[in-house]
């Protein structure tokens, strides 16, 4: 065969594909962006799922005038000078690619006021190559728009989802980075429709605001390991949301470690704070995944903080709803000689028993036994009828288990129903 070598824009448009697949991924990399840019708005509009146009606004430190369009090169990057900077890395981007990347399937248009400047500059680039500059009045801050993704790579293009696919997977996205920031605010315009309005808020706030529901939190250090973890137990669909050095993450062993730790039906925000130099986020192209300088005593680490005896455990209802001083167990009953009935302030729980006494059994065992045995031959089963002091006992041994949420093989070991949910079915309200 006759051997050729691409011409750079037909090379760059390939490379491209690898990191930018769909509008998702544009959206990602300008949000990451302007978060480095230390924005504290930031607002996203597309249309057509992104297919279309792709806008993200911020209010960011701008780009100065001299860089406006050196930003589009390969390798233009202001974030690392050389590759000792990458074990200290703390900003989204390092790689100066992102825009090179967009610039070259898309059309693309970057307005940017440095904040030292009186005016901001727009340049226009089409292909990779910038074809226009002018002077522009706008606030100090940065706007990039990216319109018709793909349109020089009909391939890409093919495989881009449906409209609603691609606009739930960028809500996804934005509203993974508000989580993590939960002091900037954040708006979402989809086909000039209000998605999401965010205003500037605390992290609790934002996580109680994003899911609706009250969650726990477990704040904890470890060694060289900082850990905030909220969580709500025995929702209908589990959801893990995991950040280390607050940088999303879609590490599948790790949310499935995560997972079996806290119990499948948890919605779970998890931030890992750990020194730069521990962890290696230059593995993935995508920089979604991330490489732990020291695996196994960074997981075992994690694990002992989440469910170590001793963990803070602030619960946000025992703040909010309950008495302080009703932290006791009533023992109300058995239920078909399955389920412990119990009431604590005013919340109604009701105990597997047989996974009470399996987690009790798994804890007594040492590390190896438990590697090699998983089993319950000896737990306490489902249809024992089990007296009144039985309960108790078995209720206080609960109480002291260094994980009381999950059984060994990750159900969880209790549902618990606040008693105003009752009262508000019944329609009784006080
Ligand atoms: N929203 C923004 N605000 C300020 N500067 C920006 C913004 N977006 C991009 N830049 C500048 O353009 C450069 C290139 O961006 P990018 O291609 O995403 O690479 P990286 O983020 O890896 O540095 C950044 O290093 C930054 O200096
Ligand atoms: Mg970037």
């Amino acid at each position: 065969m006759f051997v050729k070598i691409l011409p750079p824009e037909v090379r760059s448009r390939i490379a491209a594909g690898e990191v930018i697949e769909s509008p998702a991924d544009v959206v990602k990399e300008l949000l990451e962006n302007a978060l480095d840019a230390n924005a504290t708005k930031i607002e996203v509009e597309t249309s057509k799922g992104g297919k279309r146009l792709i806008l993200v606004r911020d209010n960011g430190i701008g780009i100065h005038p001299e860089d406006v369009d050196k930003v589009v090169l390969e390798g233009a990057t202001s974030k690392i000078e050389s590759e000792k900077d990458l074990l200290t890395l703390t900003s989204y981007g390092f790689r100066g690619e992102a825009l090179h990347s967009i610039a070259s399937v898309s059309r693309l248009r970057i307005s940017s006021r440095f904040f030292q400047e009186k005016e901001g500059y727009e340049i226009e680039v089409e292909g990779g190559k910038v074809v226009s500059k002018v002077k522009r009045g706008m606030p100090v801050g940065t706007e990039v728009e990216v319109r018709d993704l793909f349109f020089n790579v009909p391939a890409r293009r093919k495989f881009l989802r449906r409209e609603d696919t691609e606009r739930r997977k960028i809500l996804q996205l934005i509203r993974e980075y508000a989580l993590v920031n939960p002091e900037v605010e954040f708006l979402f315009f989809s086909n000039a429709r209000e998605v999401l309005s965010l205003k500037p808020s605390e992290e609790r706030k934002r996580i109680e605001e994003l899911f609706g529901g009250k969650f726990e939190l477990i704040r904890e250090e470890r060694e060289f390991l900082k850990l905030r973890a909220y969580v709500r137990r025995n929702v209908s669909h589990g959801e893990f949301h995991v950040f280390i050095n607050s940088k999303p993450v879609s590490m599948r062993t790790l949310k499935e470690f995560l997972k079996k730790t806290l119990g499948y039906r948890t919605q779970a925000v998890i931030f890992i704070d750990l020194p730069p130099f521990m962890v290696d986020f230059n593995v993935h192209p995508k920089k979604k995944e991330a490489k732990f300088l020291k695996e196994r005593k960074t997981l075992s680490l994690l694990r002992s903080a989440l469910v170590g005896r001793g963990a803070e455990i602030e619960f946000s209802y025992l703040e909010q709803e309950v008495p302080k001083y009703e932290t006791e167990f009533k023992i109300l009953g058995q239920l078909n000689d399955t389920l412990i009935l119990a009431q604590r302030g005013d919340y109604l729980y009701f105990f597997d028993q047989h996974l009470i006494s399996e987690r009790l059994y798994y804890e007594s065992l040492g590390e190896t036994q438990r590697a090699d045995s998983l089993a319950c031959r000896s737990a306490l089963k489902a249809g024992e009828r089990l007296t009144q002091r039985q309960m108790e006992e078995l209720i206080e041994a609960w109480k002291n288990l260094k994980n009381p949420h999950v059984c060994p093989h990750g159900r969880p070991i209790y549902y618990m129903v606040h008693l105003k949910e009752i009262y508000e079915k019944l329609g009784r309200s006080f």
